[in-house]
């Protein structure tokens, strides 16, 4: 299924943004005004700019198209590829010093942070962000709350994503461009309402080593290590020390394997199957 939701009905320079190169389409009724909505998408700054009357996702990364799917676990691909996932930081301790080791490997991850730690942490939160985008990772939305959404009302999810949303915009110029449920807990028809108003597909996991358990960073690499595979999308949790401190020989144990780490993003526009 290809999304034709993008197709653009009027565009204009949203004169609020932080960064003046990032465009929007119009906000939707139910967005603030500068947070996601129906008919909205911002492109990350800095890159090319889209066709007016067509915007071109793949001017903001290369072989990014609309996603063909509302939920992903993995994709199929030929490469040796993998995407690294960390949830509900960001943490103002753990999460810089798993950053300093992602740089040192030059390994690329996603992000799913949490809206209510970015307000939490007022003094480290937006320098983080800001430094994840420019270290080349990418930042997911995972809820302000981080409360369970299947069982919330449609509005009440729509509130937990653009609030979400907005904040990552504010603080780094740059929209998330998908969403992982706290817990994995999603029902069918809101992975849809998702896709459809956000664009957002739902990343889940391929692997799942239970970090948050804290079973010891012996525990989580050999989890992570056993459960990779090329396409798949790996879980774990910056906001816990033993897990960040699983990561050096997770990552260097991977990387002599031949695995490239890629970006949520980067990671569907790899997937091979078809798309109609
Ligand atoms: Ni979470």
């Amino acid at each position: 299924m290809r999304v034709t939701l993008f197709s653009i009905l009027g565009l204009f320079a949203l004169s609020s943004c932080q960064v003046p190169s990032s465009i929007s389409l119009e906000p939707s009724p139910h967005s603030g005004g500068t947070g996601a909505g129906k008919f909205k998408k911002t492109i990350l700054a800095g890159l090319e700019a889209p066709t007016w009357g067509e915007l071109k996702l793949e001017s903001t990364i290369p072989g990014w198209d609309i996603p063909v799917d509302d939920t992903y676990t993995r994709v199929s691909t030929s490469q040796k590829v993998i995407a690294i996932t960390f949830d509900d930081g960001p943490h103002g301790v753990n999460t810089p010093r798993l950053l300093d080791m992602l740089k040192e490997r030059k390994v690329k991850a996603t992000f799913f942070v949490v809206g209510d730690m970015i307000k939490g942490n007022p003094s480290s939160a937006p320098g983080l962000l800001r430094r994840m985008v420019a270290e080349g990772h990418e930042i997911g939305n995972h809820t302000v709350t981080h409360g369970t959404l299947s069982r919330m009302s449609d509005d009440a999810l729509r509130s937990e994503l653009t609030r979400a949303h907005d904040m990552i915009l504010k603080e780094t110029g740059v929209a998330p461009r998908s969403m992982r449920p706290p817990g994995g807990a999603i029902k069918s028809d809101q992975k849809k309402l998702m896709l459809q108003e956000f664009g957002y597909p739902t990343i889940l996991w391929s692997v799942d080593p239970e970090d948050w358990k804290r079973p010891g960073p012996s525990v989580v690499t050999s989890r992570l290590l056993k459960g990779a595979s090329p396409g798949g999308i790996l879980l774990v949790h910056d906001l816990h020390a033993p897990t960040v401190d699983a990561m050096p020989s997770t990552l260097d144990q991977l990387l002599a394997q031949g695995y490239r780490f890629v970006t949520i993003s980067e990671l569907i526009a790899l997937d091979e199957r078809k798309k109609e």
